[in-house]
């Protein structure tokens, strides 16, 4: 019997059957022939929420939770954040390799030729109220590039696809600044393609009357950082949903879309608005004890704290602790900076958060440092969006790739009914419904 197989004895039938392991996996489908009888569908594994399911073989982005590691195409995420620029990362997550000096000059002039949007974008933009969420401007804009691009639908040229690639890369900041200026009542600001892309982006966020926007330096390295630390984070719930919906040949801009859309939930990427609630329904250090025991009490969740791959210190957590550091020596102090370091002091103490492993995550930090920056808290999932989405066009790209990938199609565990007696209008029963 080799040894990298797994025997199983199927006790309804005394059937004994064999299914290899390769990368410490067996193949679902192995167990289908795993039956009582012929008229047995086969057996299936029940995984809720995909908590021991791989979905696919990625080459991407590796996580070790338990060790707290983070690593883009073998780099580790501490050496990349000290040492790239986030377009040279997305040049790795993208192609699997670091560029060349050539080839990151080439790429950088390619994404920056590619941050102007269409005019009827900016009309498209215009209907939306002042009060509209910018995550939601954001999902509904990238859905609708769709609409101006439709040779974006034909995924299988590669060269095609690239194209809509950089085009994502670039326009996704000009959509999301627009997103803000429009909730602020501002004009937009058209991109400057002598500018960093972190700089660009503050500049048509930020350039009021000035006929130049200079953007600080240390505030342009750190945005530039926290972009590179939100690039990819593997099989996440917005990587499976640009996998799932790319995986029916839709075209990247809706894709994109639905992976943002899937982003813009509390538990996902709108955490770290959260977190900044959080802190303001704190208000002081002093309440700090009375909160945390309201959590242990199960009244709601602490914020920024939790993973569910990570039970160590997220390491992006730790990087962005340092990147917070530099910030508030430009910007000043940040109040809400105590009641965190207060927070996470007590929690990582607390016998219900280390029995849990509950550490702190990337938006526990974060977002006190886009406040600083000047962000308003509507605007932090749109920040983190905005280099995510090189990470799901790398996933969708391997996605497409890979030969062994159909449309995703889980099955179900059927709970309902057998067929059942149709009952006419007049004779139904009702049931308390409200
Ligand atoms: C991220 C998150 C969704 C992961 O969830 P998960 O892997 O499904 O973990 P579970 O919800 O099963 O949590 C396990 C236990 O820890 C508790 N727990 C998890 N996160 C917690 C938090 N932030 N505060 C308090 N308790 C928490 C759960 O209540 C559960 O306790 P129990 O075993 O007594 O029922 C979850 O930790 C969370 O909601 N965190 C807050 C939101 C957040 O910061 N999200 C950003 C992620 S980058």
């Amino acid at each position: 019997m080799p040894q990298d197989t797994l025997t199983i004895t199927d006790n309804r039938t005394g059937q004994t059957y064999t299914a290899p392991i390769d990368h410490g996996t067996i193949r679902a489908m192995d167990l289908r022939k795993i039956k009582t009888g012929a008229e047995d569908f086969g057996l299936m594994t029940y995984d809720p929420a995909f908590m021991n399911t791989a979905s696919c073989r990625s080459a991407i982005t590796y996580i070790d939770g338990d060790k707290g590691i983070l690593r883009y195409r073998g780099y580790p995420i501490e050496v990349l954040a000290e040492h790239c620029t986030f377009l040279e990362v997305a040049y790795l997550l993208l192609f699997g390799e670091l560029p060349t000096a050539s080839e990151l000059k080439h790429w950088v002039g390619e994404i920056t030729h590619h941050t102007m949007l269409h005019e009827s974008t900016k009309k498209f933009m215009e209907g939306f109220g002042h009060d509209a969420h910018p995550m939601a401007m954001l999902v509904s804009t990238l859905a609708a590039l769709s609409s101006i691009y439709p040779e974006s639908r034909n995924i299988h040229d590669p060269d095609n696809r690239l194209l809509q690639v950089k085009r994502l890369i670039g326009k996704v900041p000009s959509v999301a600044a627009m997103s803000y200026r429009h909730s602020v009542g501002y004009p937009y600001v058209y991109p400057d393609n002598d500018l960093s892309y972190p700089e660009n982006f503050m500049n048509m966020l930020w350039k009021m009357a000035e006929p130049k926007y200079a953007a600080n330096p240390v505030l342009a390295r750190a945005l530039d950082i926290l972009f590179i630390l939100h690039a990819d984070h593997e099989q996440n719930c917005s990587a499976n949903a640009m996998r799932a919906v790319g995986s029916a040949h839709t075209d990247p801009y809706l894709t994109t879309a639905a992976a943002a859309a899937a982003l813009a939930g509390p538990l996902h990427g709108g955490a770290n608005e959260e977190v900044l609630r959080m802190l303001d329904e704190i208000g002081s250090k002093a309440n700090v004890p009375a909160y945390i025991k309201k959590i242990k009490e199960g009244k709601g969740k602490l914020m920024g704290f939790g993973h569910r791959v990570y039970k160590n210190y997220d390491p992006r957590a730790k990087i962005i602790k340092w990147t917070a550091e530099k910030v508030f020596e430009v910007t000043g102090h940040n109040p809400k900076l105590e009641i965190a370091l207060e927070l996470e002091r007590i929690a990582l103490q607390d016998e219900y958060f280390v029995q849990r492993k509950l550490y702190p995550n990337v938006d526990f930090y974060s977002g006190i440092i886009y406040q600083a920056m000047g962000f308003r808290p509507e605007m932090f999932t749109v920040l983190f969006a905005i280099p995510r989405t090189t990470g799901w066009l790398a996933q969708w790209q391997e996605m497409l790739n890979d030969p062994e990938q159909k449309i995703a199609r889980p099955r179900q565990v059927w709970i309902g009914y057998e067929t059942r007696q149709f009952v006419p209008i007049e004779q139904r029963v009702a049931v308390a419904a409200d």
